[in-house]
């Protein structure tokens, strides 16, 4: 018999932990014949059956496309995808469906923003401000649009611990910074960067603000209202979602202003050889048959993810991380890159025994995943000197037993290397 999971005083179940690892069916499995540890969430995190159920019976059921034809399975399929619209709208808190956008991944929804705003927006001398922990892609479609316009992408350093100060922040800000591009949570380091005061500090410079969610919106909580971001890009994969989804937020009074990013069919509203009109938003900015199902298990993986009390959730990653990080710093030869005050669900590290590719390797023997490498964030390695590092990463579904796994694993690493 189970017991009964604790109730809060609001009477919600508080986070239970084995029983939330009993909805994903990936990590019950074993991986070289031992039960598999999952610690690489910020690469893409399993999905849980209700998200696996709901794209099954998009296609078992609800197989159509989607604002096309009058029958009825394209009506279910229409709804469904937009009232997966509407579960994003109320996760972010977005003020209507019209800002939010279905894109393939937060890189689409950078570049979106990239080609149809910025492009339009910026002169030569301009600049884009970013930071020295960006992921590639909050970097490369600033660069791209930069050699387009004659702007010129600025970096904001970052301490050695991996933090964004103000101070640094506000030397880089300047009256020609039209647009101002941050990580919400760093995807190498895990640091939270202030994002809000950030984001009025390029306000009041009249500058433009997208964040990068990629990393936060399963770790912290997200108001795109609070924050008053005029953009927030987040990917469905991370969110416990299926990949080949994501998210553009904007600001509809910005969104309205902005041409098209791509043509095709969806995104019209008449179409002549002379003229096409666009169609209103957000359609005008979803050219083609988009990924519906995918869409449609975005808005599943919402819908369980808030049917947990994210604070509680949020409390137990948090818990482990500090867990990890005490584990990870007991170990002799082991260094932890990134250490900001504040941080959440990476760990970054290296071995003195063997290189990052050997640590995954040897602890991938052992069933545990990590990932190795750059973690698409080159500049930040190129800071710590490094070339890549071991990065274990949480999910709602992480223990500390996952812990003690990954530290048996890297006194393997010691063993046979050190
Ligand atoms: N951006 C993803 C990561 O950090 C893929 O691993």
């Amino acid at each position: 018999m189970t017991s009964p999971s604790p109730v809060t005083a609001d009477a919600r179940p508080a986070f239970d932990v084995h029983r939330a690892r009993e909805d994903f069916p990936a990590l019950h499995q074993l991986v070289h014949g031992k039960p598999l540890v999952y610690l690489d969430s910020a690469a893409t995190s399993l999905k849980p059956r209700a998200v696996i159920d709901a794209v099954e019976d998009v296609y078992a059921r609800d197989c159509a496309n989607i604002h096309r034809a009058v029958h009825l399975l394209s009506q279910r399929a229409t709804a469904r995808y937009e009232e997966a619209r509407d579960k994003v709208r109320a996760f972010l808190n977005a003020k209507s469906n019209a800002e939010v956008i279905f894109t393939r991944g937060t890189t689409e929804a950078i570049n979106l923003v990239a080609q149809s705003f910025a492009r339009g927006l910026l002169r030569e001398g301009d600049e884009v401000l970013v930071t020295e922990l960006e992921h590639h892609s909050n970097i490369v479609p600033w660069q791209i649009v930069c050699q387009q316009t004659g702007a010129k992408l600025v970096v904001t350093p970052m301490t050695d611990r991996g933090e964004v100060l103000r101070e640094a922040f506000e030397d880089k800000l300047s009256d020609r910074t039209k647009i101002v591009a941050l990580a919400h949570v760093s995807n190498a380091l895990g640091t939270v960067l202030p994002v809000r005061e950030l984001s009025e500090l390029a306000h009041a410079r009249g500058a433009a603000v997208l964040l990068d969610g990629a990393q936060a919106v399963s770790h912290v909580e997200v108001d795109v209202r609070a924050l008053d971001c005029d953009f927030y890009a987040f990917s469905g994969h991370k969110l416990y979602g299926p990949t080949g989804i994501g998210v553009l937020y904007g600001k509809e009074r910005l969104l309205e202003q902005m041409p098209p990013y791509q043509g095709g069919g969806d995104m019209i509203r008449s179409v002549t050889f002379e003229e096409t009109i666009y169609n209103d938003l957000p359609y005008k900015f979803e050219a083609g048959t988009p990924p519906i199902a995918s869409a449609i298990g975005l808005g599943a993986a919402i819908d369980y993810y808030r049917g947990f009390d994210q604070a509680a959730v949020h409390a137990h990653e948090r818990a482990v991380l500090q867990y990890a990080t005490n584990a990870l710093e007991s170990i002799p030869g082991v260094r932890l890159i990134g250490t900001a005050p504040g941080k959440v669900a990476a760990l970054s590290f290296l071995m003195d025994a063997a290189h990052p590719h050997d640590v995954g390797t040897i602890v991938d023997s052992e069933g545990v995943a990590i990932r190795t490498g750059h973690h698409c964030a080159q500049p930040v390695m190129e800071h710590f000197g490094v070339a890549a590092t071991a990065r274990a990463s949480l999910g709602l579904y992480n223990t500390t037993d996952d812990i003690d796994a990954l530290v048996r694993s890297l006194y393997k690493v010691e063993e046979l290397f050190g």
